[in-house]
């Protein structure tokens, strides 16, 4: 079988899961990444350039001869990385810029949603301040505020009160999320438990991935500011999400995917969709143009597939739903994040334990803000540091494992969730 080389942009644990799964397969030859983290090292080489910059990374990826170049996170698909590599006749999997509108830009997306006919929030958007604050005022209640552009998940207040909502508007238009706060979206709030879920498609098949369920809360409870998520499992059970919900979902998903096409956009690589399960069934809180961080952490390690071939069949139109399969198991995963996150924290903490843990059966420990030292070391680099996932026969028993992995690994100001998927029990 003829081997292709592959270049990985991002540096989370969702990538470093995209690393393993890719390198699994039996098509992977040589692995770059940029800008990787301390758990990638270990199976790819770095590559010297930024993942920000389309031309670099196409002209980049031509002279090594690279022959799949996977995106992780959104900010490259929005500058139009997948544009640029597509441009050099390299497969690239992830959507083109215009396509990963649905993530780029909140107003976009809720446009495609209302020729799709998919049920989400009530919405209005707004550039002019003085309409902004007099339509939350009109409200006079809770809703949600929103940045319409790229806030890396910041853009989103959710406000109780309408100071808090006044507040909110007042920090996107004074520029708190710069350009992305140019214009607001003023949204209905929405109630339930959220699931997300991912799809792969090549702009006309969609195949649905497992449903998951991330804690975006930082502490206990569902307490404290919201963060990029503090842990995950996969899949939701039917006691929070009914079979009926699964299909809305499902067809929310195809449903919007069929749209672009019809608006002549060809959306291949992941969609991300978060959904409320609402009492009048599953509504769309928004749409990612990547795979989701930690869901995919959760998500992958259960898949039955040749990811190299899944992702060449996305960029190709060829994707085919009998390509991926899944596992009966459950998987949990929990971030170990540093003290003061997602506020300040503190970097370079060692970090001991990595080993013991990944030894126990079905563990797996995600790199996420990490890097390693010359001597072999592993030091924390950022505010989510890793993912200790458990995949097992039970959801009790992965979530059991998950939290003895996580009692064996130790740094200086460790931070977790003692709750994830204590709801799904
Ligand atoms: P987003 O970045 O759009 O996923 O929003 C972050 C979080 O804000 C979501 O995961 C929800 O918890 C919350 N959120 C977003 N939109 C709404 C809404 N319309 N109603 C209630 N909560 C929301
Ligand atoms: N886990 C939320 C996200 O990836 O946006």
């Amino acid at each position: 079988m003829n081997t292709i080389d592959i270049l990985l942009l991002g540096a989370g644990g969702r990538e470093h899961a995209l690393l393993k799964k890719l390198a699994e397969s039996p098509r992977a030859g040589k692995l770059y990444v940029t800008p990787g983290n301390g758990g990638m090292f270990q199976l790819a080489e770095a590559a010297p350039i930024s993942q920000d910059d389309p031309q670099q990374v196409a002209s980049w990826a031509a002279e090594h001869s690279i022959g799949l170049v996977v995106v992780g996170p959104e900010a490259p698909l929005v500058e139009g990385v997948a544009d640029a590599v597509r441009a050099q006749g390299i497969p690239c999997f992830g959507p083109n810029a215009n396509a990963a509108r649905m993530e780029g830009s909140k107003e976009f997306a809720k446009q495609v949603m209302a020729r799709a006919n998919v049920p989400t929030a009530a919405y209005k958007s707004f550039t002019d301040r003085a309409a902004c604050e007099a339509y939350v005022r009109e409200l006079a209640g809770p809703c949600v505020i929103k940045a319409d552009g790229l806030a890396a998940g910041k853009g989103v207040i959710v406000a109780q009160t309408t100071d808090e909502a006044l507040a909110g508007v007042a920090q996107c238009f004074d520029g708190a999320f710069g350009d992305a706060g140019k214009t607001v979206v003023v949204e209905e709030m929405l109630e339930g438990p959220e699931c997300s879920l991912l799809a792969l498609t090549d702009g006309t098949t969609v195949v649905p991935l497992a449903t998951s369920q991330d804690h975006k809360r930082a502490y206990d409870g569902d307490k404290g500011p919201n963060t990029g998520g503090m842990g995950v499992y996969s899949p939701v059970p039917e006691h929070l999400v009914s079979a009926d919900d699964l299909n809305t979902m499902v067809d929310v998903m195809n449903r919007v995917v069929a749209q672009l096409k019809a608006d002549g956009i060809t959306y291949s690589g992941c969609l991300y969709g978060g959904f409320m399960l609402t009492k009048d069934g599953p509504k769309v809180l928004e749409f990612n143009a990547r795979f989701g961080d930690p869901e995919t952490q959760v998500v992958l390690p259960r898949m039955h597939a040749d990811l190299v071939e899944v992702f060449l069949a996305c960029d190709k139109g060829t994707l085919d739903a009998s390509s991926v399969l899944w596992d009966d198991d459950w998987a949990v995963s929990v971030v170990l994040a540093s003290a003061g996150y997602p506020g300040s924290y503190e970097s370079g903490k060692r970090i001991t334990g990595i080993d013991a843990a990944s030894q126990m059966p079905g563990i797996t420990v995600y790199h996420a803000g990490t890097k390693l030292t010359a001597d072999g070391d592993v030091l924390t680099a950022g505010g989510r540091v890793l993912d200790v996932t458990a995949v097992a026969p039970t959801f009790a028993q992965a979530r059991e494992q998950a939290y003895a992995a996580c009692d064996l690994i130790d740094f200086d100001g460790k931070q977790f969730r003692t709750d994830i998927g204590a709801r799904a029990l």
